[in-house]
């Protein structure tokens, strides 16, 4: 029922989206930090979703034409989009090169789409993405069927070139311990690696020094950054929104007139994305208990997570390493690369008219828990299958798999139905012993009782 990723195919996904590196000063804080606003540009969320779903804001591919030889037709047409956008799957593209050819681009619903017992989430992470094996997959884009195609319609795939140079550098060093866990931040490192900060052009030879270690993390829900004044787990992305999310483009990007040009569309797309609502829970909850389970999470919970209902409200909170404790490693990446937020502080994106910035924090940011439900795996990394799990620390699976062919959901734990595992088991087997991939952390649910746990999970169910 799920659709197997496309992306194993051909090429890969384009992207970006940050999340790394160091500060200035060391930020040892012990208290929970509110995040200030920053001013946003407003704009048409019509317009952003059209945009969004046919733009171009990845402007190299694969010719059309032969995509769809190899790929064939898309079934499905999810976005129920026309022409020939109805004939590639929802995570791709057609747009006309400059050259006046159809290619076939990756689009941001790569990472930030997911199809859910038939129905496609746009906004939801998607948590079935795989890059585990992109050492081998590197291999497509230079093998025989590639250069014979190349060698038979030179022209048609001129406007492939961009694309197949950033990926050719990038795409060995992506690799991820287990499927189900996203490398954009360390797409979005190795990319501006290649790429001056002021003209934004690419050079072959890298001009940062990038440390190795890629680290997983999950993909945020669309729906919960109207609530948010900062981007990303660690809530390092300050400034306009805008800058941040038209960051796929640096996989293609010529120079800072086409980013200018590609930069005007991110208003209307920060519109679209703030306009997104959180999918209902399907099934029935027991209103007693969730009246029960709101009582508890004011008490326990809502001091960093917010309250819910017609007079919501959100702290905005970054929570420091004492205080929550999860997996450390994507918050330290900052503190072990701050070439990447100082390439970042002095590149056009910081510098331009409406600057975003990175600030970067010992600690995550606490959520908003809108739509919760329907977002397992949790925690940044996706360490942890289920709400129970969140809740109960002793719950928590060292080694778990889930079926990615035939996924199961458990509406009663809330989370993804899983197979508990001895011992680790390559990448099929999520292996919460490894760096970056730990579980622990986040004991606010330890000391409840298990009537208590039951009905703060009945109240999670309808936010
Ligand atoms: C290769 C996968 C990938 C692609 C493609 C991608 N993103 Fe992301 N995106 C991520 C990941 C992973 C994160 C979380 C990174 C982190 O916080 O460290 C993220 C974070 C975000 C966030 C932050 C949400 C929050 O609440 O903090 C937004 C908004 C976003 N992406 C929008 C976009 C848009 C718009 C595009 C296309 C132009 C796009 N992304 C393309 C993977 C991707
Ligand atoms: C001191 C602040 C704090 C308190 C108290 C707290 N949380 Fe959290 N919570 C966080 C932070 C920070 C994260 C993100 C941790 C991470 O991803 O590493 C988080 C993550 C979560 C997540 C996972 C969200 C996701 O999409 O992955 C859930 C669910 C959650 N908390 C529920 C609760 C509940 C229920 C309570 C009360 C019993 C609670 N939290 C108490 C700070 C807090």
């Amino acid at each position: 029922m799920y659709r197997k990723q496309t992306i194993g195919t051909l090429f890969i996904i384009a992207v970006i989206t940050l999340s790394a590196t160091v500060s200035e000063k060391f930020n040892n804080s012990v208290k929970p930090e509110p995040i200030p606003p920053s001013q946003q540009q407003q704009g048409n969320a019509a317009k952003g979703y059209e945009y969004l779903i046919t733009g171009n804001y990845v402007s190299s591919g694969f010719p059309y034409r032969f995509y769809r030889i190899i790929a064939g037709k898309d079934k499905e047409n999810f976005l129920k989009r026309t022409g020939k956008n109805s004939t590639v799957p929802f995570g791709f593209n057609v747009i006309k090169n400059e050259q006046g050819i159809d290619m076939v681009v990756p689009n941001c619903l790569q990472c930030h789409a997911q199809v859910f017992d038939k129905q496609l989430y746009v906004g939801l992470g998607n948590s079935f993405i795989d890059f585990s094996n992109t050492k081998k997959q590197n291999t497509i884009l230079t093998n025989t069927t590639f250069q014979i195609l190349k060698s038979i319609a030179p022209k048609q795939f001129e406007g492939s070139k961009t694309i197949v140079q950033s990926f050719n550098a990038i795409y060995p060093d992506l690799q991820t311990e287990v499927r189900g866990v996203n490398a954009a931040d360390r797409l979005a490192m190795l990319l501006v690696a290649h790429r001056n900060p002021i003209t934004l052009q690419w050079s072959d030879s890298t001009i940062l020094d990038i440390p190795k270690e890629v680290i997983p993390t999950d993909a945020p829900a669309w729906w919960l950054l109207k609530k948010k004044n900062a981007m990303f787990y660690t809530g390092f992305g300050r400034g306009d929104f805008g800058k941040f999310l038209m960051l796929s483009n640096i996989l293609t990007v010529k120079d800072t007139t086409e980013a200018a040009e590609v930069y005007k569309h991110f208003a209307d797309v920060l519109a679209y994305i703030q306009s997104i609502n959180p999918p209902k829970y399907p099934k029935p909850i027991n209103k007693d208990l969730a009246n029960e389970g709101e009582l508890l999470f004011t008490t326990k919970c809502s001091k960093c997570h917010g309250t819910y209902g017609k007079e919501s409200t959100y702290p905005n909170l970054l929570i420091p390493e004492k205080i929550i404790g999860t997996d450390s490693s994507l918050y330290k990446s900052n503190q072990q690369n701050p070439q990447f937020i100082e390439w970042f502080n002095k590149s056009w994106f910081a510098t331009s008219y409406h600057p975003a910035k990175l600030v970067p924090y010992n600690g995550y940011i606490a959520p908003p828990l809108d739509g919760v439900w329907i977002t397992a795996p949790y925690f940044h990394n996706g360490s942890v299958p289920t709400l129970e799990g969140v809740l109960n620390s002793k719950k928590r699976p060292t080694y778990w798999s889930r079926d990615f062919r035939k996924p199961s959901y458990n509406y009663v734990e809330v989370g993804w139905n899983y197979t508990n595992h001895k011992k680790k088991g390559g990448k099929k087997i999520y292996n919460t012993t490894l760096p970056g991939y730990g579980n622990y952390g986040h004991n606010f649910g330890d000391n409840l009782s298990e009537e208590d746990r039951k009905a703060i999970i009945e109240y999670l169910k309808s936010l």
